[in-house]
Order: C-alpha cells, then sequence, then structure tokens
C-alpha cells in the first residue's frame, strides 16, 4: 500500500507538479501545500495498512499451534488505529494509569460544554447534581475520560506519581474553579467495578473531599447536599457524601434491558425499583474491599438530581444498537424521586470524533433512528444480509422502545415513520416476513407493545392492520395454511 502511494504520488507530481490529492483539494478551492499534505497521507496510509491487513486466520492458527502471537493494545480503530490488524495476543492497559492527562484535558471540554449547555437552557442557573454512568469498556477505550469528567465536576484534580499512577487528589481551588463545585451520581457498571475498583476509590475521596471542604454550600453543592443528608439520615457528613454505587459483587446491570426485550414487565415502577434494587449498592473508601447496600443513601442521592448523563465514545455501538444504554438511564428514576417530580435534564456527549459534541438526549435517540432503524441504507444493508439482519432491525425498534420506559424522550415520529417503512408497505412487509418471521412477529409485537404502553399514539387502522398481520404472521410460523 505504502509503494502504491509512493508510485501514484510520483507519477502525479511529475505530471502535473502536485500529488494526486492535492490536485483533489485545488478543484474543491482549498489550497493546501504539499509538506502539509505529506504527513498526513502518509499516516492515511498507515491506516488504510492496518485496515486491510489480514492477520487474524494466521495467528489463530499460530496460537493453536503454541506459536507466538504479536501483543498489542485493544479499543477502538478510530481512536488507536494500532489495534489493528485484529488476531493480536490483545492487552487493555495498567488499571491504575487512568485517567491520563490527554484523558483529563478530553474530560475538561466536554464538562465545559455540558455545563454550558445545561445552564443556557435553565436561565443561565447551574445544574447542583449530575447523574452519571461510567462502563468499564469506555474508560479502558479512552484511558478514563468519563472518570476524568466527574473529577471535574466535583472540582478534584487528579495527580499522577512519577510512574503515571493516579492515587493523589487534590481540590482545585475555587478560585480557579470560577463555578460551583457540582454534586454528582456515580452508577458504575458492574465490569467498571471488576476493573477499576481502585478508581472507585479515588471517586470517593473525590466527592469527600469536596463535600467537606470548608466552603460556602451555595458555591459547593456536593457539600450543600451532603449536609442536607447528613441532617436528614442522621449521619457524618463524610458518611453522607456516598455517590458511588454499582451492583453487588458479582451481579451486573440493571436488567431493565432483559425486561424490556422479553416484554414481561408490569409498568415502569418495576423497571425503576429494579434500577434502585440492584444498583444501589455502595464503595466506601473508609472500608474498601465491600460493597453495601444503600438503597437509601442512592434514593437521597438521585433526589437532587437535575441531569441525567453518558457518553457514546465509539461510533461501533450507540444508543440502540444494544440494550446497555437505556439500561444504566435513571432519567424516570430521579423524576420519581424528586420532591417536585420534575424530569431532569438528560444529555449525551458524543466523543466519537476529536471535536466533542454535546446533545440532548432526544436529539441522539433522533439521530440515531435517522441513521440506523429510518435510514434506508442502515435497513436496505441488513436486509440484504438476510436472517440475522432483519433481526437487527426489530432489535434498534425494541430498544427505541426501551428509552420510551426509561426516559421519554423519544418522539412519536420515530414510531409512526418506523411503522411506515416496515408495515405499511406491503412489498417490505413480504421481504421482512421472508427473511425472518420470528423478528417480523417481534417487530409487530413491539409496535403494538409500544402504542399499548403509550408511546407511540397512532391511528385506529394502523393498530388493526398490526393486529392482522400478528395473526397471519403467527398461522404462518405455526404452519397453517388457509
Ligand atoms: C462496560 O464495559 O462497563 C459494559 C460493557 C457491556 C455492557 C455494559 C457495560
Ligand atoms: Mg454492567
Amino acid at each position: 500500500v505504502n509503494d502504491f502511494f509512493k508510485g501514484v504520488g510520483a507519477v502525479f507530481s511529475g505530471l502535473t507538479g502536485g500529488s494526486p490529492w492535492r490536485k483533489a483539494l485545488l478543484d474543491k478551492g482549498f489550497d493546501v501545500p504539499e509538506e502539509q499534505l505529506t504527513p498526513l497521507f502518509g499516516y492515511l496510509e498507515f491506516c488504510l495498512k492496518q485496515v486491510v491487513a489480514d492477520n487474524e486466520l494466521g495467528a489463530l492458527v499460530s496460537a493453536l499451534n503454541g506459536e507466538y502471537i504479536q501483543p498489542g493494545p485493544g479499543g477502538d480503530p478510530i481512536r488507536n488505529p494500532d489495534v489493528l490488524p485484529t488476531g493480536k495476543n490483545m492487552h487493555a492497559l495498567d488499571p491504575q494509569s487512568i485517567p491520563t492527562t490527554a484523558a483529563v484535558d478530553c474530560a475538561r471540554v466536554v464538562v465545559d460544554r455540558l455545563l454550558d449547555r445545561l445552564s443556557q437552557d435553565n436561565d443561565g442557573v447551574y445544574p447542583e447534581s449530575i447523574a452519571f454512568t461510567l462502563w468499564g469498556t469506555d474508560n479502558i477505550k479512552t484511558y478514563g475520560e468519563s472518570l476524568a469528567q466527574v473529577l471535574m465536576l466535583v472540582g478534584v484534580r487528579p495527580v499522577p506519581d512519577a510512574l503515571g499512577r493516579v492515587n493523589k487528589l487534590e481540590l482545585i481551588p475555587q478560585e480557579e474553579l470560577g463555578r460551583p463545585r457540582v454534586d454528582v451520581v456515580v452508577s458504575c457498571s458492574g465490569v467498571f467495578r471488576d476493573l477499576f475498583i481502585n478508581q472507585m476509590a479515588l471517586l470517593d475521596r473525590a466527592v469527600k473531599m469536596a463535600a467537606e471542604a470548608d466552603e460556602d454550600p451555595e458555591v459547593n453543592f456536593v457539600r450543600k447536599h451532603a449536609l442536607e443528608q447528613a441532617a436528614e439520615l442522621e449521619c457524618s457528613v463524610r458518611e453522607a457524601a456516598t455517590r458511588v454505587f454499582s451492583n453487588s459483587a458479582g451481579s451486573y446491570s440493571a436488567n431493565v434491558g432483559l425486561a424490556i426485550e422479553n416484554g414481561g414487565w408490569e409498568g415502569e415502577q418495576q423497571l425503576q425499583e429494579q434500577f434502585l434494587s440492584r444498583k444501589g449498592f455502595a464503595f466506601n473508601s473508609d472500608r474498601p474491599g465491600q460493597m453495601d447496600q444503600k438503597q437509601d443513601m442512592f434514593k437521597s442521592a438521585l433526589k437532587t438530581v437535575d441531569c441525567t448523563f453518558q457518553n457514546l465514545d465509539s461510533s461501533e455501538i450507540s444508543l440502540t444498537d444494544v440494550s446497555h444504554y437505556f439500561d444504566s438511564d435513571p432519567t424516570k428514576v430521579v423524576q420519581g424521586l424528586r420532591g417536585d417530580k420534575k424530569k431532569p435534564m438528560s444529555m449525551i456527549a458524543d466523543t466519537t470524533t476529536a471535536n466533542a459534541q454535546v446533545r440532548s438526549l432526544g436529539e441522539t435517540v433522533r439521530l440515531d433512528a435517522r441513521t440506523k432503524l429510518l435510514n434506508p441504507k442502515f435497513y436496505e444493508g441488513m436486509l440484504a444480509s438476510g436472517y440475522e439482519g432483519t433481526r437487527e432491525i426489530t432489535k434498534r425498534l425494541r430498544n427505541t422502545m426501551g428509552w420510551s420506559a426509561t426516559s421519554g424522550t423519544v418522539d412519536n415520529f420515530i414510531y409512526e415513520d418506523a411503522n411506515d417503512v416496515f408495515i405499511a408497505d406491503e412489498a417490505m412487509q413480504q421481504r421482512l416476513l421472508e427473511t425472518n418471521p420470528n423478528a417480523f412477529r417481534d417487530m409487530i409485537t413491539t409496535f403494538l407493545e409500544a402504542n399499548g404502553r403509550g408511546y407511540w399514539e397512532t391511528s385506529e387502522e394502523n393498530i388493526e392492520r398490526l393486529q392482522e398481520l400478528y395473526q397471519e404472521v403467527e398461522d404462518r410460523i405455526e404452519g397453517v395454511t388457509m
């Protein structure tokens, strides 16, 4: 590949006085000097080589023969092309090395944009508390960006030692911070807990440091809430400053995703109770080595939350690709706990590119629907791949309904447009039925469920068609012929 690019570049430079990429840019009105393009295209050559390299089967055979397999980092190929080619002996990172300095810099941009957006949408008033979701894999891929975001919100700086291990913390002085310390409620995934128990301790110490700082509670919301909780729960401020939660040892996720997938749930209250009971185990750096069930503390911290927040760190998976994102979403849980029953704002940071964006959850769900479920390039590609492809389309619809159940941020038009694309069009019905009748039945069930549970308002006619279609597909699956 390298030689190919060099060859093409040389031939064209000889003929036209410029490389083909310089010429293409000039045609589009961009005059970029050759010496700036050379390193860029050198890097792109490297990336292309990584992408097309075919290492997997060869390495597998070597492994089966007990031979040496070259080690290399794992992670997101867009963030780090060195993770390719696959077929290496993959390693992650030293769990004590995160957040790295680079991750702290990236986190600052996201936190600034998040706070700007939240205060803009709320007459210039800062949020007092933000509910956070931390995933293990994300923090491996980003070297701890979301971990660093939490520290930054409470106004605490991680200080690495000479070997880059992060065990020390410093309170950022109020004058330097230039804004109130924002409180957090951190829900760690089970995977995060398994991988990063030391970083859970770091977060807990950071929160306690902020809560115990001798500062005016009006510019330190961690302290403000901890003081209120200490009075309410009759405990010390230090104990009240419990903000780092996860599942009990050996347990993973809120299982809200499972409930949505199999449809066997009574109402949203059941999902919310499940979230609270499964995720309500607290980490305490004063008593490390155990996770204590602290549901009252979890509820007491969540009831002051003004915003729920998650990161999307990689273009490999997004909000409706898997059930785990809505599984971790406490938006309606918080609404139920708040004294005023107001729904908190919900934000998503998109850090999949170098230019991080912060959008509302509703905007991000719309974007996801437009790029996947409702995008002909997506669903045609899925249909072309056959049986499993049809199941993938159904899965996106069901995960969309998951967001309705946990956050109520799905616009009606998403269901309506999906119904137009997959149900109202008879040719499409046939294609779905032929490629995977079971997935098609699940899709029809999901539409009916979305309507029945109040997430989708539509015409009587649409519902009748779905009901008839359900019967037809059911007969077809059961082998009944008319
Ligand atoms: C995690 O890395 O924390 C994670 C992975 C898969 C699903 C949910 C969380
Ligand atoms: Mg988990």
